[in-house]
């Protein structure tokens, strides 16, 4: 097949590239390059073209003849700086409109869409007395206090987390998130309008080798990895014990390799994940045990708008995709305190 890939410059779009390549797809490989990510005024690598989704002519001339857009380009982080709104909303949401519009004109009718599991927010959990229950943001005045996890909405039980699946409800919690809902929600009505095929990605926490240095914007997993090269302890926030699911970026590309290939019909979501939860506090000591240095710090700290426990139900990659992670998070944790990391950039918060 012919891939218009976008973001093929990125951590984890050069690894989708590899994948589709490996598989005998004939991938178009483009990135805007931007500072963000590259620092400013880098050139694109070897094969990849340079191309910023929001210009119309452009993204129409790179669709000539493709069979399907693998679209990887995004803005990243945490999403919790009012100041960079602006830049999610126009790299994500109007970069992505621009681009169904485009593959409306050219005829192109498949997309396989990088979305994210912070579309889920705080995700779900079980009240001992009320069942299944979708908690609220936490209370900043819980958090001062040390109280991390949630309480049942209705009489205030302590709860327990439940895998998310795609069905679980979806709101977005910092503007990172709510531009990757946006992009779904327009993927979601293009399929809608010209019956065509959207497979919406939910990643959950990637990691992996050319994962980016540490910068405000990077995972938890790079910046562990960061502070014990650098012969200080990584600071867990919170009491460490919130939970997530770290999926190995090698089979982020397979899963991805195989929405490419499984031609779905519709808008679909699927989580992509290892469906081996770990702690945070877990995941801070095997790194720190498989690099040799400083013993993790619980600080008690938090970060407005993260939330608690997130963990995803692996069925349906597994259903329509025959999708299973294959690298274990603690052996792939393991690895990358050894495998290579992208330089880290001296540049600021995305701009428009
Ligand atoms: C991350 C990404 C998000 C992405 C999602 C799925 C970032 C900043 N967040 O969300 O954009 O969509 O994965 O791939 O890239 N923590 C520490 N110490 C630190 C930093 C973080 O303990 O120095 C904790 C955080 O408080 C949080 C957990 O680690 O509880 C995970 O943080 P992070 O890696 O930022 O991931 P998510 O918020 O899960």
């Amino acid at each position: 097949m012919r891939i218009l890939l976008t973001g093929a410059a990125g951590f984890i779009g050069s690894h989708v590239r590899s994948a589709l390549m490996d598989r005998g797809h004939e991938v178009v490989a483009v990135d805007a390059m931007l500072g963000s990510a590259h620092g400013t005024g880098a050139s694109p690598p070897t094969a990849v073209g340079l191309l910023d989704i929001r210009d119309p002519d452009a993204v129409e001339r790179a669709l000539r003849g493709i069979d399907v857009v693998c679209h990887q380009a995004a803005v990243v982080g945490a999403g919790v700086d009012t100041d960079d709104a602006p830049a999610y909303a126009s790299h994500n949401d109007y970069g992505t409109a621009v681009l169904l519009a485009a593959m409306h004109r050219a005829r192109c009718r498949r997309l396989v869409l990088a979305s994210s599991m912070v579309v889920y927010g705080e995700g779900l959990y079980r009240c001992p007395r009320h069942g299944r229950v979708v908690p609220g943001p936490r209370l900043r005045s819980d958090l001062d206090r040390g109280i991390f996890d949630s309480r049942c909405p209705d009489g205030g039980e302590p709860l327990s987390w439940e895998p998310v699946d795609e069905d679980a409800p979806l709101q977005p919690r910092s503007f990172y998130a709510a531009s990757k809902l946006a992009q779904e929600k327009y993927a979601l009505a293009w399929s809608l309008t010209l019956g065509a095929s959207v497979t919406a990605l939910r990643y959950h926490n990637v990691y992996g080798d050319l994962m980016p240095r540490d910068t405000p914007y990077s995972g938890v997993a790079a910046l562990f990895r960061s502070a014990l090269e650098s012969g200080r302890a990584p600071c867990v926030f919170e009491d460490g014990r919130q939970t997530r699911d770290f999926v190995h970026v090698r089979d982020v590309a397979e899963a991805n390799a195989r929405a490419v290939e499984a031609q779905l019909d519709g808008f679909i979501p699927i989580n992509v994940c290892s469906g081996r939860p770990l702690t945070i506090g877990e995941v801070a000591r095997t790194l720190a045990r498989a690099h040799g240095g400083r013993t993790p710090v619980v600080t008690g700290e938090y970060r407005p708008g993260d939330v608690r426990h997130i963990v995803a139900d692996p069925g349906r990659a597994v259903h329509l995709l025959g999708f299973r992670a294959t690298i274990a998070p603690d052996e792939g944790l393991s690895r990358f305190v050894r495998e290579p990391m992208r330089r880290a950039v001296p540049a600021g918060p995305p701009s428009v």
